[in-house]
């Protein structure tokens, strides 16, 4: 019987675990969920009889692929794969897939609730500031991008954006100011949220030369990844604008340094919490087991990343 381990150290939600074991049971295969386990060997072991994975910000490291000798396709529910190791996926003929955009409504309503929370000086009973009419920089207008633009525009924001992957045209139909750099972004933007990946020319990207563009009063929000910030640099900036804010969902390495210095100036998540929704989990736990099953059925390789 064809096996899927579900490995998820942060959990999906009860009614996601249950429909992906009901599609995966349709399929007659065995589904195997393995949650809040808290070390890599335990994984190690966990991989083992796997036909089949899926995971969340787990992380497969060469290790996990090499113990899991029937391993055919590791399926990352979620957008970003940066915690899949590819190459050793490759080498051991692994398929890896992620599920673009089958999360991205989550992340797009943290975002905006993330600014809220920092226009209102974190709901301590002190006198905020607004959304509307302030002007919003969208770093990379992908899926989760694409949806903070509309939802800001609702609360009266303006709306910019700076991804060179994207058509200049596209952007503009849908109401936005298009940026030809990521520099011109920083200085028009009283808000910036970020959505690039993490990768080798993404990691400590947002450092001090681009952050340096803001106005005083600029707010970053970071629902992406920690790595693509420069956290020195980070602490350089927020030392001169004195009133430069930082909102990240999942605390960056030197949270206490951060906290410590700036106190309501930053606000971290213990946890990511972009994709923690019900909907969400079920609908990317749903789209990795489909994923799964058209892959070993049909050899289907849509969304196929290595
Ligand atoms: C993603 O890349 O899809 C998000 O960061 C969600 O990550 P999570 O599944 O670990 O919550």
């Amino acid at each position: 019987m064809t096996k899927v381990l579900i490995a998820t150290v942060k959990p999906f939600a009860a009614a996601a675990v249950d429909q992906i074991k009901s599609v995966l049971d349709k399929a007659g295969y065995e589904s195997s969920f393995f949650e809040r386990y808290s070390s890599q060997d335990e994984l190690i072991k966990a991989v083992a009889d796997a036909d089949a994975m899926i995971v969340r910000s787990d992380k497969i490291t060469p290790e996990v692929i090499n113990a899991a000798k029937n391993l055919k396709i590791v399926v990352r529910a979620g957008a970003g794969f940066d915690n899949v190791n590819l190459e050793a996926a490759t080498t051991n003929n692994v398929v890896v897939m992620n599920t673009p955009g089958q999360n991205s409504n989550a992340v797009a309503e943290l975002a905006i609730g993330m600014m809220i929370y920092q226009a209102r000086n974190h709901f301590n009973g002190t006198s905020g500031t607004e959304l509307k009419g302030k002007k919003l920089g969208i770093h990379a207008y992908g899926n989760v991008g694409r949806l903070v633009a509309n939802i800001a525009k609702g609360f009266g924001m303006e709306i910019f954006a700076f991804d060179p992957f994207i058509p200049k045209e596209k952007m503009e139909a849908e109401g936005v100011t298009v940026c030809d750099t990521a520099e011109e972004l920083y200085a028009a933007s009283d808000y910036i949220s970020l959505h690039i990946p993490a990768n080798d020319k993404t990691k400590k990207s947002i450092n001090y030369n681009l952050l340096s563009n803001m106005k005083d009063g600029g707010v970053v929000i970071n629902t992406a990844r920690k790595e693509v910030i420069d956290e020195i640099d980070l602490v350089t900036i927020m030392e001169e604008k004195t009133n430069f804010k930082y909102v990240s969902d999942i605390a960056p390495d030197n949270k206490d340094l951060l906290k410590d210095k700036f106190g309501i100036r930053v606000f971290f998540s213990p946890k990511k919490m972009g994709a923690q929704t019900a909907e969400a989990n079920i609908n990317a736990g749903i789209a990795s087991a489909n994923q799964i099953i058209a892959f070993l059925e049909k050899g289907d390789t849509t969304f196929k990343v290595n």
